[in-house]
């Protein structure tokens, strides 16, 4: 009772104080935009009132048009082994982010005393060469537009009606991706007194850590005027989930220092994991003279990660490995634009799939992201760069990477050193050069100020050329060699690298349209279609890459193999490999889950490997081939049983079981490989069945041989009308929260019809509004954010978006012919 006391009364003071001595506005509202370049907007006096309103974070080029002639780029793509040029439609997913867009707001620093108080700008990030005014007074330039940065603007703010503008410029040629355009991040002003901790100031280390204790060390900057006179202490309280304060230690100095150290001891720690993603907080608070000046909050987790030459990867002493995905930012039909919710439901399909890991390639990613990850249960790669100064696109990153590389990796580092999901950082992804000395010197200069920032971390990075980077001696320096594919050199790397591990820091490539099957199925290379899509037997990758069973086999078989990191885990904008001349394809084909949201029939492979406790049975492709009877239609399982059989119209097909005995070295020829030989250690496969409508029905078996489980799926009928169901029913009344509904075309029966392709029109009204639609076919070119959009196979995604204000959100979907589905969703405070 007496410690819930104190706390209670901590508490009040920590709230009461709080008040006063830091605050943070997020900037998210009052933004005018416009896409003209005009210098004269810095100027406070500047009318804007023409300007569009927006609100931030804002992605000035998803609202499209799409255009095959955006970003157009006559280029060899020297990492995909092309020699020659060729003209690329939809890499940078044809989108006008190129260009200058300019922001600007009015805002109040209220609580901001000059002399007496700080206020900082921080942006999470800008597309990009952003360049930043505060009342007609230049306040500060960065380039990169995934990094963080910040600026001290103490000197230009006042407490009311202070004027920020800021210009972006987007060059040409200047990303292998969709980068998003605008500031399509938070940016947050905070104010402080002039005691305070400056932005990411502290640096939390846990050491020693077992189940019975762990020692913390939190490591504090302070920042004060110069000469400040005053006995200075610093109190620290760690907090647990609950919030009940579990250790506290304080530090005084008879004047303020530039930094304070703490330790403690926590006693039989909760330690985090994916399985258990347990948080802790260190909450500080600084005095003067006993004059309370600041309060600050880390959050960490206590856990332990080793990685042990011959043996693999431990976290807490057990061992693991990265059931990962790559994911760039962008959010689909949300374009680069960021938001929790939609970053929060991504996670939730990934960790419904059994994926324990995220690598977000090829740049720093949103703090949410990274704040989701801790919540969730996600270990993280978070990586820095995908050029350094020799260029993979002419206005790259390799413009910039000289003067800057070192600022960005810092603020990166510094920003997310605290995060319990960050268990590993790369500094660069399939860098040309990589078989140089200059390339190795690099390599290790920047893995020096890794190490110099956070000497708890490992660090990689994305290495394609591996004979090249052996042979250099790149690979041998960093803590981790980190592999894109290339699985045939896994072993000659192990063997000889003294790391002795090897991580697939990049896998797969598999490539696959949801819902479209293509006939014969074979495995294919680069293989192009007349429908510019890729089949969704899951059978296609690039040249350089392979099939997810491959990387399984690896994994599976080799100890020091410590994990993958497929490629991708959503489809993203650009980068529409193999379709990359052939307009019209705008976004990759390379994601689990497709740009909507919905999972491939790929999807259900990964969750019966990767999340083998819970069942997974799934049947592709769907029966309704009307003009395929009699013809030879294979029929794959995706299961975490052992066993299944196939009956197609109550008929036997024969009974399958996974064959363990396919390891990486018995099937490792071409002919096993034509032969889908691998495939046959994960997949069920009955390649000659043939169609005829009705009903194919799975039944499977456990290692018993009982029968456990079935499914069926049935010919559909006409479409007949349409279903709708929400990711969520009940939103947060911010005027953030989002939901995702599902429109589905079925027939009289409810069974998805797997053709129809209507277009549907939305309707939203009440409580929030219609934010944006997508049905994850890369050819289609209708705009994310009008409210109608065509099914692609029968399905779609829309999003709405909660208002401000409690009440019924109703969201009505229509098309000739189908009438009308409705859902509601309760949008409460
Ligand atoms: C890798 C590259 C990725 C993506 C991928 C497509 O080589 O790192 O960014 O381009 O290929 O397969």
């Amino acid at each position: 009772m007496k410690n819930f006391i104190a706390l209670f009364l901590f508490f009040c003071a920590t709230i009461a104080a709080s008040a006063q001595i830091r605050t943070e506005i997020l900037l998210e509202k009052n933004w005018k935009f416009s896409r003209t370049d005009q210098p004269e907007a810095v100027g406070p006096d500047f009318d804007d009132a023409a300007w569009q309103s927006v609100r931030v974070p804002h992605d000035w080029a998803a609202y499209g048009p799409f255009d095959g002639n955006a970003d157009l780029q006559n280029v060899a793509i020297t990492q995909d082994g092309e020699t020659q040029a060729s003209m690329k439609s939809g890499r940078t997913g044809g989108l006008p982010f190129i260009g200058v867009g300019w922001y600007r707001t009015r805002f109040d620093a209220g609580g901001f005393e000059p002399g007496s108080r700080r206020a900082s700008i921080c942006f999470d990030g800008a597309m990009s060469n952003a360049r930043v005014w505060l009342n007609g007074r230049e306040v500060g330039f960065r380039p990169y537009g995934y990094n963080s940065f910040w600026f001290d603007i103490s000197p230009f703010v006042k407490e009311r009606d202070n004027v920020l503008a800021v210009r972006l410029e987007n060059l040409p040629e200047s990303s292998r991706w969709y980068p998003g355009a605008g500031l399509y991040r938070n940016v947050r002003l905070r104010i402080t007194s002039d005691v305070h901790v400056p932005v990411w100031g502290t640096r939390v280390t846990t050491s020693r850590v077992s189940e019975q204790s762990a020692e913390v060390e939190l490591h504090t900057e302070i920042s004060a005027p110069a000469g400040l006179k005053g006995a200075f202490r610093i109190v620290t309280k760690i907090l647990d989930a609950g919030g009940n304060a579990i250790a506290s230690a304080s530090y005084g100095a008879g004047a303020v220092p530039e930094s304070a150290t703490t330790r403690f001891s926590i006693a039989n720690p909760h330690l985090w994991s994916p399985e258990s993603p347990y948080l802790y907080r260190a909450v500080s608070e600084l005095f003067v003279d006993d004059r309370s000046v600041d309060l600050y909050e880390t959050r960490f987790g206590v856990r332990s990660l080793e990685i042990i030459p011959n043996k693999g990867m431990f976290l807490n002493g057990k061992p693991v490995k990265f059931r990962g995905v790559c994911n760039h930012h962008d959010l689909g039909p949300l374009g680069a634009a960021v938001n929790r919710r939609a970053l929060q439901r991504q996670l939730e399909i990934l960790k419904d799939m059994g994926c324990n890991a995220i690598r977000t390639a090829h740049n720093m990613p949103a703090p949410e992201l990274v704040e989701l990850c801790d919540e969730m249960g996600f270990m993280m790669m978070v990586e820095a760069f995908d050029e350094w100064n020799t260029a993979k696109c002419r206005n790259g990153y390799n413009l910039y990477f000289d003067q800057w590389a070192e600022k960005d990796l810092v603020n990166m580092i510094r920003q997310f050193r605290n995060n319990a999901s960050v268990v590993m950082w790369s500094i660069g992804n399939e860098v040309p050069g990589q078989h140089t000395a200059k390339g190795m010197r690099t390599a290790r200069d920047l893995q020096a100020i890794c190490h110099r920032e956070d000497p708890t971390r490992p660090v990689t990075m994305g290495i394609d050329n591996v004979q090249g980077a052996m042979n250099s001696h790149m690979a041998a320096i960093l803590d981790v060699a980190g592999f894109t594919y290339r699985l045939p050199f896994y072993r000659k790397a192990y063997a000889e690298l003294p790391q002795e591990i090897v991580l697939g820091s990049e896998t797969a490539s598999t490539i696959s349209s949801r819902g479209v099957y293509h006939f014969p199925v074979v495995r294919g290379s680069n293989k192009m279609h007349e429908d510019n899509q890729c089949s969704g037997y899951d059978v296609e990758h690039c040249s350089w890459s392979n099939l997810p069973d491959d990387d399984f086999a690896h994994q599976d078989d080799y100890p020091w193999c410590i994990g993958e990191f497929v490629w991708t885990g959503f489809d993203y904008l650009g980068e529409p490999t193999p379709y990359g001349s052939k307009w019209p394809n705008h976004s990759s084909m390379f994601g689990i889950i497709d740009l909507a949201g919905i999972p491939k029939d790929r999807y259900y492979l990964y969750r019966s490997h990767w999340n083998p406790s819970e069942e997974t049975l799934h049947i592709l492709p769907h029966w309704t081939w009307p003009g395929r009877e009699g013809q030879t239609t294979p029929v794959f399982v995706y299961t975490n049983h052992p066993s299944a059989e196939l009956f197609i119209n109550g008929k036997s097909q024969g009974k399958l079981t996974k064959d363990k005995g396919m390891t990486v070295e018995r099937t490792d020829t071409k002919e096993a490989s034509d032969q889908l030989l691998r495939l046959r250690r994960y997949r069920l496969m009955w390649m000659d069945a043939k169609y005829e409508p009705g009903t194919i029905k799975v039944v499977a078996y456990n290692e018993r041989g009982e029968a456990v489980a079935e499914r069926e799926v049935h010919t559909a009928g006409r479409p007949h009308h349409i279903e709708l169901s929400a990711d969520r029913t009940s939103l947060a009344a911010d005027g953030r929260d989002l939901a995702f509904i599902t429109a589905r075309v079925v027939d009289s029966r409810g069974n998805l019809c797997p053709d129809a392709s209507h277009s549907l029109r939305f309707k939203t009204s009440g409580a929030g509004t219609f934010e944006a639609a997508a049905n994850g076919d890369p050819t289609n070119l209708e705009q994310f954010h009008l409210p109608r959009m065509s099914l692609f196979k029968g399905q779609l995604v829309a999003i709405v978006r909660a208002g401000e204000r409690s009440g019924t959100l109703r969201f009505e979907a229509e098309a000739a012919g189908l009438g009308k589905g409705t859902v509601e969703l309760k949008v409460q405070d």
